[in-house]
């Protein structure tokens, strides 16, 4: 639990978009899920949620792969609602969170768990084939995005592994209906089963057998 104090205090301090709950539920999760297999995150950022999920997945000496492209989704470009001034490189004018991260999985004792993977999410599935113990989506938000990781990521996910999506909103004035609707196609597949939400973070499981 100790290990959780600190880690909570880190990720306080840390740009990013989840709630302390939220992480909280993550870290349990990635802590059960990293018996079974590596686990993998869709969208690092500044590593609020790597935070979490790696310090599970350290508990039993387990991997977390974190993929990110670091140049920000469309939200957090310049003029966007969610820009960050200080991510922004003026050097090449691009949104640049690698840095970011680094510095938080050093301050966290992170760095032996993860594996950092610089890409875009569709890029690091062309050759993927390592079943996985537990897959979180939280990178780009449009439909497709959303859509194409569910499709693409999903289908790594071991029997009694979970899937994961942030910002499930069933009501729409509570925000975006992206990770939501495709939420919703992943429980109609038949291939998972629900459990309880936290805050916005959608979890699923996979059956042993459909
Ligand atoms: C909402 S942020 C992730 C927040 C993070 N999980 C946290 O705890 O703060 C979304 C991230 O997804 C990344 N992203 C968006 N589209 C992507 C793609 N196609 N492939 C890889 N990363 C992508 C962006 O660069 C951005 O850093």
């Amino acid at each position: 639990m100790k290990m959780l104090t600190q880690i909570e205090r880190l990720a306080e301090r840390t740009k990013g978009f989840l709630e302390a709950e939220e992480g909280r539920r993550l870290y349990r999760l990635a802590r059960e899920a990293s018996r079974l297999g590596p686990c993998l995150e869709i969208g690092s950022y500044c590593g609020k949620s790597t935070l979490y999920m790696a310090s599970g997945c350290k508990e039993n000496d387990g991997i977390l792969f974190s993929i990110d492209h670091h140049r920000g989704s469309e939200e957090q470009q310049p003029g966007e609602p969610y820009f960050d001034p200080d991510l922004f490189n003026p050097q090449t004018k691009e949104v640049d969170t690698f840095g970011h991260f680094r510095k938080t999985l050093r301050m966290g004792h992170l760095e032996e768990y993860v594996v950092p993977v610089v890409c875009t999410s569709f890029l690091a599935a062309r050759a993927w084939s390592t079943p996985l113990g537990m897959v979180f989506i939280d990178g780009g938000h449009s439909l497709d995005m959303v859509r194409q990781d569910f499709q693409i990521w999903s289908q790594h996910v071991l029997p009694r592994g979970y899937l994961v999506f942030h910002d499930i909103y069933p009501d729409p004035a509570d925000g975006g209906q992206a990770p939501y609707l495709v939420y919703q196609e992943a429980l109609a597949s038949g291939f998972f089963k629900i459990h309880p939400m936290t805050l916005s973070l959608g979890v699923l499981e996979r059956n042993q057998c459909r």
